[in-house]
C-alpha cells in the first residue's frame, strides 16, 4: 500500500509529505485498514535495560514528535515506538523549508530544531493513547536555555513523563540545537549525566518504580571523544545509548542540489560511519549497557549488520520514507534469521 501512496508523496515539500503520511496512517489505523498497510512482523523477544521487547526494531525518535500517532504506530508492528524529541515548553522549530529529501541517495538533510508542542501536551496525547507496546519518550531543552541550565529543562521533562515512559532517552546530539553537542564534551557529560542520574534515583524512589534512561549520541564523534564519553558513561552507570543521529558530514552527498542545506543527514549514506562508531562504542562500553543502532538502515540486511556491529536493539526514520511500513518485518525476519545463524 505505501508503494502506491510514495509516488504521490514524493511530489510533496518533504515536510508536507511527512504531515500527509502520517495523517493516511492514523487515518488507516483508525478504520481498521492497518493490516493493509504492513503484515505483522513475527515475534522475536528481546531484553533490555529491564524491558522485554515483543521485537528488536523501533520507530526512532523525531517522526512522532508530541506522541500524536503512537497507537497507529505502535499497530504496523514496532517492537518499540520512541517520540520526541520533547521540550519543557513549545517552540515552533527553525523557518521552512526545513527538511529535504535526496531521493538519489535514499537520505534526508533535515534542521527542524526541535519544532514540538510542548512536554504537557505530549503527556496528554500519551494518557490519551491506548498504548499497545514499548514506548520510549526523548526529551531535550529548549533553544532559549543556555547549556549551564540545560539539566535543568531534561529533569523537567523527565519529571514530566517519569510514570508514562517505558524509558526516557537524553538527546544531547540533535544538530540543530545551537550547543546541544556541547553537552557531549568529557567533563560537561560527566557533570550533567550526574545531575540526571541522581533525579533519575530520587524519582524512582518517590514514586516507587525506576524507568530506564538512554543517552542518544552523535555518530560525529572521534575516537577519543568516543572513548571519553564511554568512560563517562560507564561510571555513571547509564541503561542503555543510542547510536546515533544525524550527521553533520554532508560530503556524503556530495554534489547533490541539496548537499549544502544546513542540517543533519540521515538514510543510507549515514550507515557505514554510524555502524563503524557503534562497533567501537561497543568495544568501550561496559558490557551490561546495551546499544540501540540507528542510521542508514534501510533493508533487513543493514539492521542485521547493526545486531552483528554489537546493537542489542534498532531503529530507523528515513527507512520509513523510502521504503515504508514493510520495512519492519522484513528487518526483524533478518535479525531473526541472523540469530538463528541462517544468515
Ligand atoms: C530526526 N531525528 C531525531 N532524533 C531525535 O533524537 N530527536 C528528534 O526530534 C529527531 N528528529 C528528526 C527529524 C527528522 C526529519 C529526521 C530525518 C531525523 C534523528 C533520528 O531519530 C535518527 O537518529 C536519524 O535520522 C538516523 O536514523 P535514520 O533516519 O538514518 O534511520
Amino acid at each position: 500500500m505505501y508503494s502506491l501512496a510514495k509516488p504521490f508523496l514524493f511530489c510533496l515539500d518533504a515536510e508536507k509529505a511527512h504531515g500527509l503520511g502520517l495523517k493516511s496512517l492514523e487515518a488507516a489505523y483508525r478504520t481498521g485498514l492497518n493490516p493493509l498497510v504492513a503484515l505483522k512482523p513475527p515475534p522475536l523477544k528481546t531484553r533490555a535495560f529491564g524491558i522485554e521487547f515483543p521485537n528488536p526494531v523501533g520507530c526512532a525518535a523525531g517522526l512522532d514528535k508530541n506522541g500524536e500517532h503512537i497507537d497507529a504506530l505502535m499497530s504496523l508492528g514496532f517492537g518499540f515506538v520512541e517520540i520526541g524529541t520533547t521540550t519543557p515548553r513549545p517552540q515552533e522549530g527553525n523557518p521552512k523549508p526545513r527538511m529535504f529529501r535526496l531521493a538519489q541517495h535514499r537520505a534526508v538533510i533535515n534542521r527542524l530544531g526541535f519544532n514540538n508542542l510542548g512536554v504537557d501536551a505530549l503527556v496528554r496525547n500519551v494518557e490519551k493513547a491506548k498504548r499497545n507496546g514499548i514506548l520510549g519518550i526523548n526529551i531535550g531543552k529548549n533553544k532559549d536555555t543556555p547549556n549551564e541550565k540545560a539539566a535543568g529543562d531534561y529533569i523537567h521533562c523527565m519529571e514530566r513523563v517519569f510514570d508514562l515512559a517505558d524509558y526516557i532517552t537524553v538527546n544531547i546530539s540533535s544538530p540543530n540545537t545551537s550547543g546541544l553537542r556541547d553537552l557531549q564534551e568529557e567533563e560537561t557529560l560527566r557533570r550533567f549525566i550526574g545531575e540526571l542520574r541522581d533525579a533519575q534515583e530520587e524519582l524512582g524512589s518517590v514514586r516507587g518504580h525506576r524507568t530506564p534512561m538512554l543517552v542518544k549520541l552523535a555518530p560525529d564523534l572521534s575516537d577519543a571523544e568516543l572513548d571519553g564519553v564511554a568512560e563517562v558513561l560507564n561510571r555513571a552507570r547509564v541503561d542503555g545509548v543510542i547510536m546515533g543521529n544525524t550527521t553533520l558530514d554532508k560530503t556524503l552527498v556530495q554534489g547533490h542540489r541539496h548537499a549544502g542545506e544546513a542540517g543533519g543527514l540521515s538514510g543510507h549514506p549515514l550507515y557505514g560511519r554510524s555502524t563503524t562508531v557503534l562497533r567501537r562504542l561497543r568495544t568501550k562500553l561496559d558490557t551490561k549497557i546495551p546499544i540501540v543502532g540507528v542510521g542508514g538502515i534501510l533493508s533487513g540486511a543493514d539492521a542485521a549488520g547493526k545486531v552483528a556491529a554489537g546493537a542489542t536493539l534498532v531503529q530507523f526514520y528515513t527507512g520509513m520514507v523510502f521504503r515504508g511500513p514493510e520495512l519492519i518485518g522484513e528487518c526483524v525476519t533478518a535479525i531473526k534469521r541472523r540469530r538463528e545463524g541462517v544468515a
